[in-house]
């Protein structure tokens, strides 16, 4: 029997306000962990732990220099991380501002590191846990508008398997789940573009996006005991995109 049951294990998902940190929150939720909803926004933060029964909330931009310590108090220690925010800026390789630029090391890498700093120490001492980076298929076919974007999570990426190897003998495993293209509130307005919708549905292998839902499995397998010697894994949720 598969053993994804999560009774009694606490779980932050960062980003879990809205699309893939939502779904991977209510099936880890399903599977009896605690889960904490996250955004940078309260009120919306607020209506989706709401849509889950028993869920916790906590807020922080990851864009503040003090975002693992305000989330930390919020918390206290967890059993599962997954670092699942991130914000997007396109612009063509010429037009990137140093601003833009900074704002994505800032929350799609170093936030991640200076979480994983703020939460690992208890899961290496109870030599349990669980964390995943999510990261997207442009660590394999990079988008030409969003060169910082997949560049960062290419880097965390390499972190999660950096630090796969270090932690694994303290029972702690570090994955990395790289979502395809997967319909969410972020993809809406490019979308809706049907020439170029047509031409990113070109793209995977598949013949159609997926729905955060699809996500799911792959967070519970990895969180859960059945998942316990993966370690280190880079996992492509994206309908063969990569290929
Ligand atoms: N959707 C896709 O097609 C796709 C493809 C590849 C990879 N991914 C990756 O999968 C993850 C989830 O994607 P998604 O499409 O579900 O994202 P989304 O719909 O854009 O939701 C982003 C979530 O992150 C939070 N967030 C963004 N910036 C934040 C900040 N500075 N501080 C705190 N919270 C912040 C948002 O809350 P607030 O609104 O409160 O800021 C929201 O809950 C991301 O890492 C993304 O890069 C997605």
């Amino acid at each position: 029997m598969m053993k994804t049951d999560l009774t009694g294990k606490k779980a932050l998902i960062t980003g879990s306000s809205q699309g893939i940190g939502l779904a991977v929150a209510k099936a880890l939720n399903e599977a009896g962990a605690t889960v904490y909803i996250h955004g940078a926004r309260e009120e919306k933060a607020k209506r989706a732990a709401a849509s889950i029964k028993g869920a916790r909330l906590a807020v922080a931009d990851l864009a503040g220099d003090d975002c693992a310590q305000r989330l930390y108090e919020q918390t206290g220690d967890v059993d599962i991380l997954i670092l699942n925010a991130s914000i997007q800026c396109r612009a063509p390789w010429d037009q990137i501002t140093e601003e833009d630029a900074q704002r994505q090391i800032t929350v799609d890498f170093t936030a991640s590191l200076k979480l994983i700093q703020a939460y690992a120490p208890y899961m290496l001492k109870q030599k349990w846990g669980r964390i995943i980076t999510v990261g997207s298929v442009q660590q394999k076919k990079p988008h030409k508008d969003m060169l910082i974007y997949a560049a960062m999570k290419s880097a965390q990426e390499n972190m999660a398997r950096n630090l796969a190897k270090q932690f694994a003998p303290f029972g702690v495993t570090v994955n990395n789940v790289a979502p395809g293209v997967i319909l969410t509130p972020r993809n809406d307005e490019a979308l809706s573009d049907p020439a170029y919708a047509a031409k990113v549905m070109e793209g995977i292998p598949t013949g159609f996006a997926g729905d955060a839902a699809d996500c799911a499995g792959a967070f519970l397998l990895l969180c859960s005991e059945a998942g316990r010697y993966m370690t280190g894994e880079d996992l492509y949720i994206d309908g063969g995109m990569k290929l």
